[in-house]
């Protein structure tokens, strides 16, 4: 049988957010699970297929200028509409790594997956303000039960 793809997009400009991306995998992979693949992309190399070969999606992004970052936006515009006819209700979970806010990152992509009509599966995570260890534990979390929550047939 083929295994389903749990497919993690993760702008990750700085140590901190390369840690956030690290941990997310961790938890992704940290229970064996027998249908479930992992892969971890930058936004700029996500491509339409790989997004359409998905079963689940994880996004990390930075907050910009009180928006996603760059890299995200560019992946939404080149994955828009190759895959809008195709992977409505696609679960997806959100992690937004924010130095002061966050809350206007959280809203653009809000905005693009419910064009999409993604279905949010898990609360978006906004890690705002000094960087903290406990947000690696936040998103090795968040990996771990999508990784689980695809296994289990949850989503
Ligand atoms: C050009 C630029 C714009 C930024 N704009 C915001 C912003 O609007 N809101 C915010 O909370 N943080 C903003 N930041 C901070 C980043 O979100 C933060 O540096 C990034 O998430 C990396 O986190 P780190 O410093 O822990 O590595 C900005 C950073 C840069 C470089």
């Amino acid at each position: 049988m083929n295994k389903k793809l749990l497919l993690v997009v993760a702008h990750k400009p700085s140590p901190n957010t390369e840690n956030l991306a690290k941990a997310v995998m961790r938890g992704c992979t940290a229970v064996e699970t027998k249908n479930v693949e992992v892969t971890c992309l930058s936004p700029f190399d996500a491509t339409p297929n790989d997004v359409l070969s998905c079963s689940a999606i994880i996004l990390g992004t930075t907050e910009n200028l009180g928006y996603m970052s760059g890299a995200i936006k560019d992946f939404f515009d080149r994955i828009y509409y190759p895959c809008i006819e195709h992977t409505q209700g696609l679960p997806y979970a959100l992690y937004v790594r924010a130095g002061l806010d966050g809350t206007g990152a959280r809203r653009s992509v809000e905005t693009v997956v419910k064009g999409l009509r993604w279905r949010s599966v898990q609360e978006p995570m906004v890690l705002q303000g000094n960087y903290k260890v406990v947000f690696a534990d936040q998103c090795c979390e968040l990996g771990m039960a999508m990784s689980v929550g695809l296994e289990t047939g949850i989503f």
